[in-house]
């Protein structure tokens, strides 16, 4: 994948828009950044920064661990994990212009010295194999269709004992036709597991100690409430990025709030090791 097929997903247009939510914050090019100020804007999953507290918790991290964050977005989950635990974390982003902001932002944050940024695809072993003791995804599996592979590159990239923590979308439904096109092209997603696919698959790859919760219902409450605070927040947000950006928003936005109320998409936390 080359990463511009995804960008009909318009979650990922102009994604240097943070610069202006920063100076709108009071925070001019180039400066500084606060990791805590830019958390607000950095983190591309529900619950924010509490679902990264919750991964630090689940997988029990300590400063010397080696942490891969896959499909990274912005850096914001990867900077709050070297932030509150310590760890050197690797963050794999597959689009260029996302993965250049994100590595601008982790500079500006002071933070550096332990995230590292890469570019790539992790079906193409984009990192070293047997190196780390927590993966973790929010947000990314969904994007990639490839199941089997994709679990086993993540298996392979953990050393033995290793633990995996992925909060992601499954197939509550059936979906509908009208569903999966939605899917398809505006959230790039095709080919969502079933819970019981996706605990066996995960088995299949070599996977161990697989804990699997249904957190589709707070979910579904969280969506819906950012689809509506996003349209109340209408004339801010055109003053800021553009009629264009705020029409492309709003309608991903409601899309995943209506696919969520219709009650066919899920939402999941996995957790998973490597024996
Ligand atoms: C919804 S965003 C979530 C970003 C980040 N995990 C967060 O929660 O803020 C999913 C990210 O996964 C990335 N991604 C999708 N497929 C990927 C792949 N095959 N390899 C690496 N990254 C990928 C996308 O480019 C996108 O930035």
């Amino acid at each position: 994948m080359t990463g511009d097929a995804i960008k009909t997903m318009k979650l990922y247009s102009r994604v240097d828009r943070v610069y202006a939510q920063l100076r709108h914050a009071g925070i001019a090019d180039g400066d500084p950044i606060p990791p805590d100020l830019l958390s607000r804007f950095d983190q591309y999953h529900y619950h924010g920064t509490e679902a990264v507290d919750e991964g630090i918790a689940r997988l029990a991290l300590k400063p010397h661990h080696r942490v891969l964050d896959v499909g990274s977005g912005l850096g914001g989950p990867a900077r709050f994990i070297a932030g509150q635990a310590g760890c050197r974390v690797t963050a794999l982003e597959l689009q260029a212009d996302v993965h250049e902001v994100a590595s601008r932002l982790t500079e500006r944050c002071g933070l550096a010295h332990l995230v590292s940024h890469k570019r790539g695809d992790v079906l193409d072993g984009a990192v070293p194999p047997g190196r780390f003791d927590a993966l973790f995804a929010w947000l990314a599996f969904l994007h990639i269709p490839d199941r089997e592979r994709l679990y086993r590159r993540c298996r392979e990239a953990l050393r033995p004992g290793g633990g995996m923590y992925v909060e992601d979308y499954f197939e509550r439904g059936p979906f509908t036709d009208e569903e999966r096109e939605t899917l398809a092209v505006k959230v790039y997603s095709r080919n969502l597991p079933r819970l019981d696919e996706l605990r066996r698959d995960l088995g299949r790859a070599g996977f161990a100690d697989i804990v699997i919760e249904d957190v589709t219902a707070s979910w579904t409450e969280h969506v819906a409430e950012r689809a509506q605070a996003y349209r109340d927040n209408r004339e801010h947000e055109v003053a800021l990025h553009g009629e264009q950006v705020f029409a492309g928003l709003d309608d991903f936005y409601s899309s995943i709030a209506g696919l969520f109320r219709a009650g066919n998409l899920g939402g999941v936390r996995l957790l998973a090791r490597r024996p």
